[in-house]
C-alpha cells in the first residue's frame, strides 16, 4: 500500500507537472520557494482567536498572520485583511454570514452567466436559506447589464450585491452599480482574478466602489490553496467586526495555518513580479483567443478582443459540447473544463454545456508567451478539428512541454 501511494504521487507529479498543458482557469502552481514553505510545524497546530488567542503556543502563528495582514494591507491600502478563510467559497460564506440572515434576498450573477455555485441555490446560498436573484447579463458583450439589474435592485431592495464570476472575461461595472446600490453592501468575489488585481490589472474593486473583496489565493494569485477577505479602508468598524465574528467563532475553527508561510512568500513574489505576470497572462489569453479564432473556433466575444482576463471561452456546441470536447482534449494531455454559456438551459449547465473555459495563467507561469500561444492553438485544432490520432498529439504535447519546466515570476533563494 505504501508503494501504491508513492506511485500515485509520482504519476501525478510527472503527468500534470511536467507533461500536460494545464489550462484550468482556477488552478496554478506554487513557486519552488513557496512550496518549500508549505511543510512545517504549523501543520497540525491551531490558532483560534478573536481579540485574544484561545490557545497557548500560538505566538509564531500570530506573527505570520499579522505579517500577511500587513503585506496585503499595504497592497490594498487598508487595515482590514483576514487570511483565515480556508477557501474562496468559505470566504463567501463568511461574507453571507456577516451580512445576511435566512430568507434574505441578494443579487448575484446567474448560473449560466458565470456564477460560482456558492452564490446559487445549489450551493452555499441555498444551504443558508438565502434567496439569490440573478443579475441580468448582456450575453453579447459578456458583462452585467446595468440598466436591467438596476431595476432588479429597485424591485427587490436586496441586502447585498455579489459581483465576480467563475466565467469572467471582462471587468464588472462596479462604479455604475455603486451609484444605484446606495448603502447596499457590494461584495466582489475576486476568486478568479485576484492575481490580476494584485498585479494592478483587470480592475481595482475597492477603489471602484466595492466594500469587500473575497478571493481564493490559488487561481490567478499563485499561492497555496486558501481564501482571503479584504475590505475597503473606510468600512465601518462594526461591519468589519461582523466579518471577523463570522470567521471566528462563526465558521472557521482550524484555518489550516500550515499554508500561511507559503501565502506570505507568494505575496512578496507578487509584489516584485505581479505586474509583469498579470500583463503577460492577459496578453497570452488575448493572443491565444485570436489564434483559436483564426483556426476556425467559435471563440466568444471576438468583437471585444475576446477577453481582458486570464480566460478564453469557446462555444463548442457544434463539436458535440463542452463535456465531449474537454474529455477529448484530456486525451491529448490538454486540461480544460466544460462551462455553461448564457444560452444554455440550467439543466444542461452541469452535464454537457455548450462551452469550454480555458485559463492561461499557469502556462504563463511556466514561461510561455505569444509564440507558444499559436503553437498550443494548433494542438487544439489537431485534437478537435483535424480528428488526428490523439496519441500522436499527446506525444507532441509532451515534447513541447519539455522546454517549459521552470516556474517564472518568482524568487530564487536557497534556504
Ligand atoms: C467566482 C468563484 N468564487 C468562489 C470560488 C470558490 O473558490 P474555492 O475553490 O477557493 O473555494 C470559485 C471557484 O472556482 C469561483 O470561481
Amino acid at each position: 500500500m505504501f508503494e501504491r501511494i508513492f506511485e500515485i504521487l509520482e504519476k501525478q507529479n510527472t503527468w500534470r507537472r511536467k507533461q500536460c498543458l494545464n489550462m484550468i482557469a482556477s488552478e496554478n502552481v506554487l513557486s519552488p520557494l513557496a512550496e518549500k514553505f508549505l511543510i512545517s510545524d504549523f501543520e497540525g497546530r491551531y490558532n483560534e482567536h478573536d481579540k485574544e488567542p484561545h490557545y497557548q503556543g500560538t505566538k509564531y502563528a500570530m506573527e505570520i498572520e499579522n505579517l500577511i495582514n500587513e503585506i496585503f494591507g499595504k497592497r490594498f491600502n487598508t487595515r482590514f485583511v483576514d487570511c483565515r478563510p480556508i477557501s474562496g467559497s468559505i470566504a463567501n460564506l463568511c461574507a453571507y454570514h456577516a451580512f445576511l440572515k435566512h430568507g434574505d434576498v441578494f443579487i448575484a450573477p446567474g448560473l449560466t452567466a458565470g456564477a460560482h455555485v456558492s452564490s446559487t441555490r445549489y450551493g452555499i446560498a441555498g444551504v443558508k436559506g438565502l434567496q439569490s436573484i440573478s443579475a441580468y447579463f448582456d450575453s453579447e458583450k459578456f458583462i452585467l447589464d446595468v440598466d436591467m439589474t438596476s431595476r432588479l435592485i429597485e424591485k427587490y431592495n436586496p441586502k447585498l450585491i455579489m459581483l465576480g464570476r467563475s466565467m469572467f472575461l471582462f471587468p464588472e461595472p462596479i462604479k455604475e452599480l455603486r451609484e444605484v446600490a446606495g448603502e447596499i453592501p457590494i461584495v466582489y468575489d475576486a476568486a478568479h482574478v485576484f492575481g490580476l488585481i494584485y498585479g494592478g490589472e483587470f480592475q481595482a474593486p475597492l477603489k471602484e466602489g466595492a466594500d469587500i473583496i473575497t478571493a481564493s489565493t490559488h487561481k490567478t494569485f499563485p499561492g497555496p490553496q486558501g481564501g482571503i477577505i479584504i475590505a475597503k479602508a473606510n468600512l465601518e468598524e462594526e461591519k468589519w467586526d461582523k466579518i471577523e465574528k463570522a470567521i471566528f467563532p462563526g465558521i472557521i475553527s482550524n484555518h489550516h495555518i500550515y499554508r500561511l508561510p507559503a501565502l506570505a512568500i507568494t505575496a512578496l513574489e507578487m509584489n516584485e513580479f505581479g505586474e509583469e505576470y498579470a500583463k503577460q497572462v492577459i496578453k497570452n489569453a488575448q493572443v491565444f483567443a485570436q489564434n483559436l479564432y483564426e483556426l476556425g473556433f467559435n471563440v466568444i466575444c471576438e468583437e471585444y478582443n475576446f477577453t481582458r482576463s486570464h480566460q478564453v471561452v469557446v462555444d463548442v456546441s457544434e463539436l458535440k459540447g463542452g463535456k465531449v470536447v474537454a474529455e477529448k482534449l484530456e486525451k491529448s494531455n490538454i486540461i480544460v473544463n466544460k462551462i455553461a454559456l448564457p444560452w444554455d438551459k440550467d439543466k444542461d449547465a452541469t452535464h454537457n454545456p455548450s462551452g469550454i473555459r480555458i485559463g492561461l495563467q499557469e502556462l504563463t507561469r511556466w514561461g510561455m508567451k505569444e509564440k507558444e500561444m499559436s503553437e498550443i492553438a494548433i494542438f487544439f485544432k489537431r485534437t478537435l478539428l483535424d480528428e488526428e490520432n490523439l496519441e500522436n498529439v499527446k506525444k507532441d504535447v509532451i515534447e513541447f512541454r519539455k522546454d517549459f519546466q521552470e516556474i517564472k515570476y518568482c524568487k530564487r533563494i536557497n534556504f
